[in-house]
Formats: C-alpha cells, sequence, structure tokens
C-alpha cells in the first residue's frame, strides 16, 4: 500500500504563475484588466475563436451564453443527464426548461439521435458537454441544430485543448464555456472563458457580465476611462480578478507540456490496465483529440461480488483516490421532483453512472503514481472477482 494519499486531481501552480501574480499585485490593479483581457482573447485563440470573455466561472460563461442568446421562460434547453449539475442549473436560472437527452455508451458525450428525438416546437438551444474531455459529435450535433435554426451551446469545461476533426474545441459551436475551477486541465484557482465568432453576442455578455453597465465599464478608474456608464440590462458580476487572470496566463504558457503528460499517463493507465477484464478503459470517438481531464473507468460489475461504492472505499484504504463523474442531474432531488423524469429514463447515463469510478489524473503525476493506482486497482479486483 503507498505511504501517502493520492488525489484524484491536483493543480500544478509553478513559479510562472507565482511571478505573473506578483507582478499583477504590484501594477496596483487588481481586478478585471489587461490581464483579464489577454486571457480571454489567448483562450480564443487556442480554441480557435474570433472573441474570447474571461468570467469568473464556466457556470457564469454557460449563464452568460444562455442569457446573450435571450433563452428564458417557456423555453427549452436540450441538454445531457450525464454532467456535473451546472451545465443544467443555467438552464433553471434563467427560467428555461432542462430538457434531458441520453448519451452515447462508448463516449459518455450526448446522443445526437436522442436529441433529435428530444426537440420540440418550444426548443431554444442545445447544450453539450464534451465529457471527461472527448469532444461530442459536434457534426452530427451540428447538423441537428441547422435543420432546426437552433444555436449550440458547448459546456467544453473539460475540454480546453480537445479536437475534433482536427478543428479545436471552441470553434464548434455557436457559443462555448471553459472552465479554469482549481481541478480542470488548466487553472485560475477559480474561473472560465467565453468564446464564440459572434460580435453581437460577445457584446452582450460583456455588457451582461458586469453588472450591464456599457462594454469598456471595467476601464473607468482607469487614466483612459470615463466615469460616465449607463445599464442596459439587469446583469450580474461575474468578471474575473487580474490576479486569477495572471495564474491562467502563466498557466496557458505550460499549458502544451500539461496536455502532453496527460496523454502519456494515459497511454500508461491502458498498457497497465489492458488485461483486467474486469475494467473497461476510456475510448476515444476515430477523430477526437480528448483533453483527459478525466480517466473515467467503467467496472464490468457482472464479474465481480460487489458493487462499484465498494471498489471506491477499497482503494480510499490503500490510499488512492477517485471519485464519480457524475450522478445523473435528474436523480438529484431537485430536479427529480421539478422535471419529473423517473429513474430508469436515462437507461445509458444511469448504466456509465453504476458503473464509474474516476481514476487520479493530474500532469505531476509520476510512473509510480500509476503503478500505485493499477496494482491498487488489481488487488481489490482479484478480491471481489466472481
Ligand atoms: C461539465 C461541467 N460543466 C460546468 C462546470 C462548472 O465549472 P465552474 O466550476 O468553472 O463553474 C463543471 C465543473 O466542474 C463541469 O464539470
Amino acid at each position: 500500500m503507498r505511504a501517502t494519499f493520492l488525489p484524484v486531481a491536483q493543480p500544478w501552480i509553478g513559479e510562472r504563475e507565482k511571478a505573473l501574480v506578483m507582478e499583477a499585485l504590484e501594477s496596483g490593479w487588481v481586478t478585471t484588466g489587461p490581464r483579464a483581457q489577454e486571457l480571454g482573447a489567448r483562450i480564443a485563440e487556442l480554441a480557435g475563436a474570433r472573441r474570447g470573455l474571461a468570467v469568473s466561472s464556466c457556470t457564469a460563461a454557460l449563464h452568460l451564453a444562455l442569457a446573450g442568446l435571450e433563452i428564458g421562460p417557456g423555453d427549452e434547453v436540450i441538454t445531457t443527464p450525464y454532467t456535473f449539475v451546472a451545465s443544467v442549473n443555467v438552464i433553471t436560472h434563467v427560467g428555461a426548461r432542462p430538457v434531458l437527452a441520453d448519451i452515447e455508451p462508448g463516449t459518455l458525450c450526448i446522443d445526437p439521435a436522442a436529441i433529435e428525438r428530444a426537440i420540440t416546437p418550444r426548443t431554444r438551444a442545445i447544450l453539450t458537454v464534451d465529457y471527461g474531455g472527448q469532444p461530442c459529435d459536434y457534426d452530427a450535433i451540428a447538423a441537428i441544430a441547422r435543420r432546426h435554426s437552433l444555436p449550440v451551446i458547448a459546456d467544453a469545461a473539460h475540454a480546453l485543448g480537445a479536437s475534433w476533426r482536427g478543428r479545436p474545441v471552441g470553434s464548434l459551436a455557436t457559443v462555448t464555456g471553459f472552465s479554469f475551477y482549481a481541478i480542470k486541465n488548466l487553472t485560475t484557482g477559480e474561473g472560465g472563458v467565453v468564446v464564440t465568432d459572434d460580435d453581437a453576442l460577445i457584446e452582450r455578455m460583456t455588457v451582461l457580465s458586469l453588472h450591464g453597465m456599457n462594454r469598456d465599464a471595467w476601464k473607468r478608474y482607469a487614466a483612459t476611462g470615463s466615469w460616465y456608464y449607463e445599464v442596459t440590462a439587469p446583469g450580474f458580476k461575474y468578471n474575473l480578478s487580474d490576479i486569477l487572470a495572471a495564474i491562467g496566463i502563466g498557466q496557458l504558457d505550460r499549458f502544451a507540456e500539461f496536455q502532453r503528460r496527460r496523454a502519456e499517463l494515459v497511454q500508461g493507465y491502458a498498457s497497465r490496465l489492458q488485461g483486467l477484464a474486469e475494467v473497461r478503459l476510456p475510448r476515444v470517438r476515430e477523430g477526437a483529440v480528448h483533453a483527459w481531464h478525466l480517466y473515467p473507468i467503467a467496472l464490468e460489475l457482472e464479474r465481480l461480488t460487489c458493487d462499484r461504492a465498494r471498489v471506491i472505499e477499497e482503494l480510499r484504504a490503500e490510499n488512492i483516490g477517485t471519485t464519480v463523474n457524475f450522478i445523473p442531474v435528474h436523480l438529484h432531488p431537485w430536479y427529480r421532483d421539478t422535471l419529473g423524469y423517473p429513474a430508469g429514463s436515462f437507461p445509458v447515463a444511469e448504466d456509465a453512472f453504476r458503473r464509474a469510478i474516476t481514476l487520479p489524473l493530474h500532469p505531476r503525476m509520476s510512473e509510480r503514481d500509476l503503478d500505485d493506482v493499477c496494482a491498487a486497482l488489481a488487488k481489490v479486483i482479484a478480491h471481489f472477482r466472481r
């Protein structure tokens, strides 16, 4: 057994980030300013989009996207049950109804055929999730969206750096949100960026992100700013501070190295676990570059005498941290009671949930850490093998 606990995820803040934060602190400008502008622009560039706005979280990004598209009461937005609840909460926040559509068995991303079946005259948008960092089937979804004149809002909280058929996530939907939460593949502690090619939409989201004040309100205390502003909508407080943006810029400078290491670790898992028949490894869709935010495996429960919760407990006793991504949204009490989808409504998502364990994956993990996770998993499985 390992001597120390291995967490399932961990940020890696380096000297570059610390130096940039010190510069931001010493600059005298600690709220939204030039660094937040730079981060938004650089993420847009990486993601193949024309415009980017740095915000306080991916939740904020998605909320702004929905509000910016003027989606509200009486509208329906189709999304996946196999996601973090933020993807669905934002639909509720604008007063629209989340309509859930089941996922594909292999990738655990939303199933285009299920989207098609869920469309009604009230449908106003499709909100996709790149589960674990794997791009969803953007081409099939774009074709449906075109046929029904719907925007696609991409929740790419997991998928910075992913691409589909040579095109980066961020260039494949009407508007895309990224998360820089503590454990994401790029972090600012808390933060996010929303990107789009649509100038009018980014202008509306920019205004809504800062109380509804007109565009350059963030500059109002600078020499080039003006005290005068007008409030054109009851907006939110979703701007990102320059202190956090400085961390993001430092992370971005190291992002290629992070992603290289994540991909290497995934190879390491595959070679160590491929002989273990009780475990299904994540599959990459052909034509996709996976961002590997998560490394989710599925247990072949039919070959085991215990359930998934017991495997997690036993791995914890071996000092291996894991988690489950995700408890399907329609099973949470609020959504069970308000949306009224009974258990069994989304069989693929519910089956994936029963089997799911997310194994540790972060760029500072060593080969020894990989050995420890795989040895612990093999030991637990040998114990519960049928
Ligand atoms: C799929 C998904 N969407 C949205 C979010 C929300 O991101 P944030 O914490 O930046 O608001 C998360 C966060 O974990 C997520 O996993």
